[in-house]
């Protein structure tokens, strides 16, 4: 049998039972010849050199990752420098912005239609191609079900926005734009223009949100090269990273290095730290949780603030902070706050990493190289930075980003002396965004400026899949009178753009049975931080006759489906607090492993 002929090992390559396999001449030849109508040659396909897929996210359709395509010429170049053939395919596009009803019914497609191509073709290793939000987790979910060799190259940041002299973030401006519209200082075409000044140049959202803190996430877990995640989409850094990720992934195969070995519960939990130290998004402790399940890991929900509550926010990029990508990126990027954290004993520094070397040995020297962008662990932004995870009577879980409340939220909920962490307020319910838009402006709801904003039918059967649409800007003449935001709670999700302080991801939802469900505008709710407590103030009896009486009405009510894939996953999808699998799926482990080869064809 032929090698891999640079490093002469001996090693089978799982691509050889298609190409070379002598004990099946005919079906051989069926599988090399197809491959071959586009250039490649046989001697090739025999080489016994490594197959490595690029998994392609990037197209018109997805403009955050479409500078994929040209840096996947760049990949190539360096998986044929180091010995590999490259097989270029294209993902089940997911693009957060442009998807209906929500790009998060999209992730768990992306990931089943990944695992299939991974497992059913002739393929020894995987360069994952990462940028916009739903991309990163997708395919690393992927990867960690099948557990072929995998390294991950993300597109990379859009250039900073800028709009008259002031940086504009991806995101964080809408959520101010839509402020200033509804106070009447900009107009539509106002609008526009602001919002497009954040957009500048091929990359993915420039501020802290779910794109840019999945990426850093996905470096973080050991799944990139080290520096990679930061480095602006238009940069030749970002070129010279592709190539360097391209010669990376002919040596993992080599060394059979795979996501089970790099992604360990030690590295979850440096994920989980990290996420803290840039003020992260709150979507990512609901892909950790995917990404760990499909590799067997736990991770509950809990950890997020047992290991990550209590570290301080360094990154100041926007929403939390000031700065944008560039700005990252020119401060050290993932390597420095990883270095920084590995300076206080916050990083477990055994974690390898996809270079082959640990964490520990590729960060543990680095600081940051811009105090003012990546705060020094002594001069943090905020103390305590993590997410706080709830329980209560509404709720078996949910979270909240701390790091985001204002000084105008604490003022105004938070400033009770005898009872400091903790407010009460009337809920105003909503059933989804159509019934929050119709009727949040209605002077007959007379929302004060200590009322509790609900939204329920959101989450990832309500939805269905779980939409970002639970903080919600308050009344126009709140707005006017300096109101930026009310408490907001919900079973769905919340952009990471967004700077509001909102209690998240609540999980049951209610279309699966929580009692969001039972909840009615006028009800008290009481949230406690200390105790970590959302609660209804409505008296047991009453809790379980209204479920008697929502269980006799058919319970909660949602949308019809509207596509095959909404029935389908709406039968078998999770809660947003294990991660919003496919359940069925977490019983494949390792998939390469533990299945053997896929049948032949014909
Ligand atoms: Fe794609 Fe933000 S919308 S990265
Ligand atoms: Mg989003």
């Amino acid at each position: 049998m032929s090698n891999g002929q640079d490093n002469g090992t001996q090693q089978r390559l799982r691509s050889q039972a298609w190409f070379d396999n002598p004990h099946n001449p005919d079906m051989t030849a069926l599988y090399l010849e197809r491959y071959m109508n586009f250039g490649l040659s046989q001697k090739e396909l025999q080489s016994g050199r490594p197959i490595i897929g690029i998994a392609q996210t990037g197209s018109d359709l997805s403009p955050c990752n479409r500078h994929h395509l040209i840096l996947a010429e760049r990949v190539r170049e360096g998986i044929r420098e180091a010995g590999g053939i490259a097989i270029e395919f294209p993902v089940h596009p997911i693009q957060e912005t442009g998807k209906r009803p929500t790009a998060g019914l999209d992730r768990n497609l992306a990931y089943m239609g990944l695992v299939e191509v991974l497992y059913g073709y002739p393929l020894d290793g995987v360069v994952l191609t990462i940028g916009c939000d739903k991309t990163t987790p997708a395919l690393l979910m992927a990867a960690a079900t099948v557990n072929i060799p995998a390294i991950a190259l993300s597109v990379g940041p859009m250039l900073n926005g800028w709009f008259r002299g002031q940086r504009t973030g991806s995101g964080t401006i809408i959520w101010h734009a839509r402020q200033l519209l509804a106070a009447g200082e900009i107009d539509h075409e106002g609008f526009v223009r602001l919002v497009a000044s954040s957009a500048p140049s091929a990359g993915y959202c420039n501020t802290m949100g779910t794109a840019t803190t999945m990426n850093s996430l996905a470096e973080a877990l050991g799944m990139q090269l080290p520096g990679s995640a930061a480095i602006p989409a238009p940069y030749r850094d970002r070129q010279e990273m592709a190539w360097e990720t391209g010669r990376r992934i002919v040596d993992m195969v080599r060394e059979d290095l795979k996501p089970s070995d790099i992604m360990t519960k030690d590295a979850f939990i440096n994920a989980i730290r990290v996420n803290s130290a840039i003020g992260g998004s709150t979507n990512a402790p609901i892909h950790l949780a995917a990404i760990a399940r499909h590799l067997g890991l736990e991770l509950p929900i809990e950890e997020w603030q047992s290991y990550g509550h209590d570290i301080p926010l360094l990154v100041n990029l926007q929403p939390a902070g000031e700065y944008l990508g560039e700005d990252y990126y020119r401060a050290g990027g993932v390597p420095a706050v990883v270095g920084e954290l590995i300076g206080q004993g916050l990083i477990r520094e055994q974690a390898m990493t996809v270079k082959g070397i640990t964490i520990g040995q590729t960060s543990g020297h680095l600081r940051t190289l811009d105090p003012e962008v990546i705060r020094p662990f002594e001069r943090p932004l905020k103390q305590r930075a993590g997410f706080l995870v709830l329980h209560g009577n509404l709720f078996t879980s949910a979270i909240m980003k701390t790091s985001v409340i204002s000084e105008e939220f604490r003022e105004r909920y938070l400033a009770n002396p005898d009872d400091p962490e903790a407010f009460e307020g009337r809920a105003v319910v909503f059933d989804g965004p159509e019934d929050y838009h119709a009727r949040i402006d209605d002077p007959a709801l007379d929302i004060t400026t200590h009322d509790i904003l609900v939204m329920r039918g959101a989450g990832p059967i309500g939805y269905p899949g779980a939409a970002e649409v639970v903080n919600m800007r308050p009344p126009a003449y709140l707005i006017q009178q300096g109101v930026h935001a009310l408490a907001c709670i919900g079973d769905g999700r919340q952009s990471g753009t967004s700077g509001s302080p909102s209690i998240l991801n609540a999980s049951p939802e209610a279309a699966a049975g929580g009692n969001l469900a039972i909840l009615r505008t006028g009800d008290r709710l009481r949230v406690d931080l200390r105790q970590g407590r959302v609660d209804m103030l409505v008296a047991e009896a009453e809790i379980a006759e209204r479920r008697v009486a929502l269980q006799a009405d058919g319970g909660y009510r949602y949308p019809a489906h509207q596509t095959p894939w909404q029935e389908l996953q709406r039968g078998v999808v999770g809660q947003l607090e294990t991660g919003a699998v496919l359940e069925p799926a977490v019983a494949y482990q390792r998939i390469a492993q533990t299945k053997g080869l896929p049948r032949d064809n014909h």
